[in-house]
Formats: C-alpha cells, structure tokens, sequence
C-alpha cells in the first residue's frame, strides 16, 4: 500500500465563494431576522450537486458571533460563541455538516482589530489603570488641554478616540467607539486571538475573511497622520488625513503570517483579507503569508471606471504582479458597497458577472446579485445602520431580505422583516428566475456550473489580447491545447472583432443569442454590454448544456 499522502489542492483553488449576510438570507424561526437554520434550509439552492442549484464551492458567513448588533456583528461580544438570534453552536455543527455534504466550503468572518465594549475583555481593560487586562486595548492619556492624544480619526468620521471618564483616559477605536481596538502589540492578545482560529477550525471551518486586516497594527510612536491636501468635504471625515501611521504599518505582515502558519498546520484552510488596495499594496500583502494560503481581497473591479481598456490594464497588471503560487480573486460587491446592478445596470452586471467567472481566480458573489437586487431606498424611520448614518452613506440599502418568492415578504419570513423587502421582488426572485432562461440566476447558474466543470478556466493561464483601438476587451484562458475564449463589449454600440482562429462554439452569452452555436472568428459581431465564452478548438471537450 501507498502510504504517500497525495498533495491536497487547496479549495480555494475551485471554488466560487458566496457572501451570506445571514441577518438577511432566511428566516426560519419567523422573528424577522434571517438565521443559520434558515441558511441550512438555503443549502440545496447553493449546491445540491446538480445544474439546477447555483453550484457555489463556499459560503462566507458575516458574523454570526455573540454581538450587541451596534454594527450588526462586526462588535463582538464573545468570540467563542454564537449569537442567540442566529442560533447556537449546534445549529451551527449542523450548518458545518451539511455544508460539507454537498461539498460547500465554509468560511467564518474574523473581526480581530477590535471588539464589541460589551466583551468582558474590555470591560476588565476600562475598570482600572492596573487591571491586567488594561494594555489588552490601546489608552492613552490626553493631552495637557484635555484633548485626544492625536489626531487619528475613525473610518466612520469623528476621532478615533474616546475619553473614558472613569480612569481619564481615551481608548483607540479605528471603528465605533463601542468598537474597541486590540492592542495586538501585546502577546497575550495575540495568543487568545490565535486561540479563536483554533477554535472554529476544530469545529470544522475552512477558512476566514479577516475584517479590518491592515488597521491590526498601529504606529508604536502614535504621530499624527498627516492632512489630505486633495479633501475638500466637510471637517472630520476620515478622507480628510493620510493614514500614514493609523494604519498599514509593516507589523501587519508578521501578523498574517502568523495566522497562515495556525492555517497551515491543519489542511486545507484559507484566509482572505479586507483591505481595499491598489496592486503593489496588494503584492506586499501576498508576499506576507510564507504559504499561500492567503490573499488580500481584490475590490478594484468594484471602483474602476467603466472602461474596457482600463479592466484589462487592472488584470494584465495583477497577473503579471502575482508569483507562481499566488491566488488572485475578484469581487463585485458585499455588504458595505451599493448594489452591482444598482452602480452599473443590469446589461453591465451581466457582462462583469461573466468576466468574474472567467477570469483565473477565486470569485466572490454577495448574496442577492445572483438574481439581480438592486439597492433599496430605506425611508430614515426605517433605517438601521448607524454606522452608515456616520459615514452619510447608509448601508442597509444592500442588506435587505433575500428574495425568494413572490409571496408576502419575499419568502424571507412570514414575520415583517428587520429591514423592507425590495419593491421588486414579485418580479426578480430566486423562484420566477429558476426556470427563466433570459434571467440573471440563469445566467450566474450557466456559468458557475460551466467554470466549475472546466479545467481550462479553473486552472489555465489567462492571456489578454491585444484588438487595437476598441471597446472590447478579449482574453484567453489556455491549458494543453484546450482554448476558452472571452470577448466582452463594454461599448454602449455594436462591435466588431476579428481572431485569428477560424470556428469556435458558444458556451454562453450574456443574453443567450447564437448559444451552442459555432460561429466564424474571423468576423464576429457583439450587440452593446455584449459578451461571449467560447470554446475554440478543433475538437470541442464535451459539455453537458441544458436548455
Ligand atoms: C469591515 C466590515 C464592515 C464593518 C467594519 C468594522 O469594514 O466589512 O461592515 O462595519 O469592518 O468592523
């Protein structure tokens, strides 16, 4: 017998993930807000092994942790347990175990800069100048007018620092002030937070999205950050200073590395950051983890202006930045951005959710694009998120219910929801869109399962080519002698291109014309927000296409 153990590859290497907000996803128990039964529910939607499920390799949960919901999870309370609302660590054993069942990966969201103040962490740390757990979180005296002791502010606007009056002194919080940063210059810290990774991987997880990653380390000399010269908006804003010292300290790379070899003495784990950067940002951060089993998150396709030569630039350059074993992603939206479809329009949506899945890579999916919701007015009575209050720009608009049906809230419950049901959900539901071949599900569906039986877009090379001046952006995705090709319009016309290969068969379209049809490369025309997966080769792999 062969004792060799063969070399695992890494999931992350397969599977498309999918962000669930799981305040929003389902509700099972009918009190209005979604919960992990409600997502157990959701499984065979996600993946139930055949084309008719969406066909995801994971989930990344938002948090699910103990929480006084001021920033709905992201303020923990208790890092070793899950919130009431949610359901419990058996619900969520089971969530685990069926997960796994229908081979979907799951991924736990990571907040380690900061905690909730309820944490008794931090209760200990803000009861006296001498409680051992004191240097925990970050104080500091004020200043001799009794002001903060620089001028750090908070992502959500105001200074990042608030005076506690029992022991006259501020504490640091890059967040909320009920948002409480670590002190993750000190051990102990270190060590209770490694604890917790070790803690949901025995209990099954496959990986984290680490929240917040390059606000972990902070100047140990606290300079203030320097002004924005380029701000004009109004005083406090967090745009108004350069982070110089507040954030992206080079300590932050010793702590991902840190988290990559907890990751790497267990199998098959992964860890994506949050951290919005441009590319060479982005390299530093990958060359943080010694083994691979990290990315920062790519979020550049979220920003970057609609324009086809400039989405090329973006992915020649990532491709040509990355070393060998480096995994790139792509994401389109989450729960802190508006809508896909409300940003760019749903012809628009369609055709970068076909550069997503064709693309080399690791796509992300937040729950809801797949059927096309948009981003909902919340009337100010009915608003929920105070964080986004701060920062003026709300952001309950992209987390409201999931829209499953067409019946009384949406399926989501039958109890009024935490926040309003999208006003079109009659018309765009997982149920009207399953079976409707011009929908957005149908679209997301074909590609998904086509990526995910295809080795050429899963493990090929990926090669832009060159069409002169146009809108068009085209690439290749090679392996052996198999071909994919992509061409993808990003004009407000028709366009013409030309290849130099002469047939090749439509795997998909985004608006299903000339599907499974073979068409001449030497002309091929594109109708506007047009785009094509093609199989170019003589001998076309076999692929089963429903109709
Ligand atoms: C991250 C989360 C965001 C949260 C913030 C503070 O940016 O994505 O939702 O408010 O961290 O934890």
């Amino acid at each position: 017998m062969n004792n060799k153990r063969k070399t695992q590859l890494n999931w992350s290497r397969e599977a498309v993930v999918y962000q669930i907000y799981p305040r929003s996803f389902k509700d099972s128990n009918n009190d209005g807000i979604g919960d992990l039964q409600g997502i157990i529910d959701k499984l065979d939607y996600l993946n139930d092994g055949t084309e008719k499920s969406l066909g995801i390799g994971a989930i990344w949960l938002s948090p699910i942790y103990k929480s006084p919901m001021i920033d709905f999870g992201y303020d923990i309370s208790d890092y070793l347990d899950i919130d009431p609302q949610y359901g419990s660590l058996e619900t969520f054993d089971k969530l685990i175990k069926k997960a796994h069942k229908r081979n979907i990966k799951v991924i736990m969201d990571f907040v380690a800069n900061h905690t909730s103040d309820k944490h008794t962490w931090f209760m200990e740390s803000r009861s006296s100048k001498t409680n051992p757990k004191r240097d925990w979180y970050i104080w500091k005296n004020p200043k001799p007018d009794g002001s903060p002791p620089n001028n750090w502010l908070s992502v959500f606007g105001g200074s990042a620092w608030t005076l506690d009056k029992k022991t006259n002194q501020y504490y640091l919080h890059s967040f909320l002030p009920e948002q409480p940063d670590l002190n993750w210059r000190n051990d102990k810290v270190k060590v209770e937070m490694e604890k917790v990774l070790e803690f949901w991987i025995h209990r099954g997880v496959d990986g984290f999205r680490s929240d917040a990653t390059y606000h972990l380390i902070k100047d140990d000399q606290f300079r203030d950050d320097p002004p924005n010269m380029s701000y004009q908006g109004p005083k406090g804003s967090y745009e108004e200073l350069i982070h110089t010292y507040s954030q992206r300290q080079s300590g932050t790379l010793d702590v991902i590395n840190t988290f990559c070899s907890i990751l790497g003495i267990h199998e098959n784990k992964y860890m994506v950051s949050e951290a919005y950067l441009d590319i060479p940002e982005m390299s530093k951060l990958y060359k943080a983890c010694s083994n691979n089993l990290h990315a920062p998150f790519n979020f550049n396709l979220i920003s970057l202006p609609w324009d086809a030569n400039l989405v090329k630039n973006h992915i020649d350059s990532l491709e040509a930045s990355l070393n060998k074993n480096d995994w790139p992603n792509y994401v389109l939206g989450n729960h802190d951005r508006p809508r896909i479809i409300t940003r760019i329009g749903e012809k628009r949506a369609r055709l970068l959710a076909m550069l997503l899945f064709t693309l080399r890579g690791m796509p992300f999916v937040y729950y809801g694009d797949e059927i096309g919701m948009e981003n909902e007015d919340i009337p100010p009575d009915k608003q929920k998120d105070l964080v986004g209050n701060r920062l003026e720009a709300n952001r309950d608009g992209e987390r409201t219910p999931m829209q499953w049906n067409e019946s009384v809230y949406a399926g989501f419950s039958i109890s009024k929801p935490w926040l309003p049901v999208g006003k079109k959900y009659k018309d765009v539901n997982v149920k009207k869109e399953l079976d409707d071949p011009l929908s957005m599900l149908y679209l997301y569906r074909r590609l998904i399962h086509y990526r995910t039986h295809s080795h050429v877009l899963l493990h090929g090379s990926y090669r832009s080519l060159d069409l002169g001046d146009t809108h068009v952006f085209a690439y290749l995705r090679e392996l052996g002698d198999e071909k994919v090709l992509v061409i993808l319009n990003f004009s407000k016309g028709q366009e013409s291109v030309s290849f130099p290969y002469q047939k090749a068969r439509v795997i998909c379209t985004t608006n299903r014309e000339r599907e499974n049809k073979i068409v001449n490369l030497k002309k091929i025309t594109l109708t506007p927000s047009q785009g094509y997966v093609l199989e170019v080769k003589d001998k076309i792999r076999e692929f089963k296409i429903w109709n």
